[in-house]
């Protein structure tokens, strides 16, 4: 059967991942993981810039916004009481054919009669409810009293820090707390690369406000998130937020948005918005039975916040970026032929080689020595990448690849051995236009940092 082209892309991008060390296979030499990742070379730098990115946004460009940075393992008591220990589980049909195991809302429907979607076996058990936290013990006994799970989300930790932040912090409503950290679901059918996970990161956003504030903020973060997107090089075009109609939001809700991308293998979440009223709060502080009221120094109030939550997938988010940004134009080659290629239109800021530095030829002296020194003045300001192997279209064509928005090289003319004018000048190509302009080596750093940032 034909791919289609969304497939044929997709498959593209994940070829492209591992050829370049963006993306591999959890455990690769063994067989891998289903539904664990490792982030290679240039996928860690990518997941940084976007967590760094998002951290400069939404905590140190704020004064509402103050960060922290909670354990993975927490008490069972917290668990239980954010109610992810009964229900956070998905229903599952085993397959007695085949015995594969399916959420029961991926099973094919033929006519109304439920059938395996792996060999279209009838025989199927009924829906079981399967709790997709990760169970671990903590301490030398493996029993019930040592039980404790690895956490499906950060923002357990944000509310049941919340009276300890707000202390040591002297915050006032509104206020957030925000924390990026790994999360770790056992997912049934972890798909689509690495969109559907078993171990993750979030990049969450807890923001407490007064109840009759709740829908303004919940607008609010809406619109800074989509925003967010918008700044990293994903066109509004791409993005929807999707209203999630009242039967399937949380009961406790009393408005949720789910941010959506236009993925090669369809529309998908990038990110929740919810406005989870107090119910956090109240949960904890119930089971706990520490307060967790807020005082409100004016009217003389004690009352339980309630929050509006932005939470988005970093590895979802990286995936996005990866997606949007492939493209394949022509370019042409040493002897002028046009060839096919491959670019990733990554946003500068995101890019994780900012800049790559070329001598013209690698067996002259002179130019090797200052493209070096080129790179020791970059390398304090970003991520630079020295290069002096092959005809410089290759050299360029690798750095288009992935994703490098700027490429330098130091020719005769840096030398000044044509035109004593051009002398400590260099080239500077852009890799989405491929045009290159004449710039002074002392005013490269300045010029590329106020293009990066
Ligand atoms: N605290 C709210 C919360 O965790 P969620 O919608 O379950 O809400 C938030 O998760 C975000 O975390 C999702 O929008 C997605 O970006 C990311 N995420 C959730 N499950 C994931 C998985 N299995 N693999 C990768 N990312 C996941």
């Amino acid at each position: 059967m034909n791919k289609s082209p969304d497939a044929q892309r997709m498959e593209k991008i994940v070829s492209l991942c591992k050829r370049r060390g963006f993306i591999f296979q959890s455990s690769e030499i063994y067989g891998g993981l289903n539904g664990a990742w490792d982030y290679g070379p240039l996928g860690v730098e990518l997941k940084r810039n976007l967590k760094n990115y998002w951290w400069r946004v939404m905590v140190h460009e704020r004064d509402d916004v103050v960060g922290m940075d909670g354990s993975i393992l927490m008490n069972r008591a917290v668990w239980k009481a954010s109610g992810h220990e009964d229900t956070f589980t998905d229903p599952m049909v085993d397959c007695r054919s085949c015995k594969a195991r399916f959420r029961s809302d991926q099973l094919i429907d033929k006519k109304g009669v439920k059938q395996c979607p792996n060999c279209g076996g009838k025989d199927l058990t009924v829906p079981r409810a399967f709790n997709l936290m990760f169970k671990t013990f903590v301490g030398a006994t493996e029993d019930e009293s040592s039980v404790t799970y690895l956490r499906p989300e950060t923002a357990q930790s944000m509310f049941v820090q919340f009276k300890n932040v707000l202390e040591v912090s002297r915050k006032k409503l509104p206020f957030g707390i925000a924390q990026i950290g790994k999360a770790f679901r056992n997912e049934i059918n972890p798909r689509n690369f690495t969109f559907r996970s078993r171990e993750f990161e979030q990049m969450e956003l807890e923001y407490f406000c007064r109840a009759e504030e709740g829908i303004k903020w919940l607008d609010y973060w809406l619109e800074e998130r989509l925003k967010f997107y918008e700044s990293i090089g994903i066109p509004r075009a791409r993005l929807h937020a999707h209203e999630i109609p009242d039967d399937e939001r949380a009961f406790y809700s009393k408005g949720t948005y789910d941010i959506e991308f236009d993925f090669p293998f369809g529309r998908q979440e990038l990110e929740g918005v919810a406005y989870r009223t107090d119910y956090d709060l109240q949960q904890h502080q119930k089971a706990s039975g520490k307060s967790l009221e807020y005082f409100d120094e004016e009217t003389k109030q004690r009352f339980i916040p309630h929050v509006v939550e932005p939470s988005a997938g970093v590895d979802r988010t990286v995936l996005a970026l990866i997606c949007e940004a492939y493209d394949e134009d022509t370019a042409p080659d040493e002897k002028g032929k046009l060839e096919t290629r491959i670019v990733l239109r990554f946003h500068p800021r995101m890019a994780p080689i900012k800049c790559a530095v070329f001598p013209l030829l690698k067996n002259k002296e002179p130019l090797v020595a200052k493209a070096k020194e080129i790179v020791d003045l970059l390398r304090p300001h970003m991520n630079v990448f020295y290069d002096e192997s092959g005809a410089i279209g290759r050299r360029y064509r690798r750095q288009d690849e992935i994703g490098t928005p700027f490429g330098v090289t130091v020719d005769f003319e840096t030398l000044g051995e044509k035109d004593p004018a051009l002398r400590e000048t260099v080239t500077l190509r852009d890799r989405d236009s491929m045009k290159q302009e004449r710039v002074p080596i002392k005013e490269l750093g300045g010029i590329l940092t106020s293009r990066i940032r």
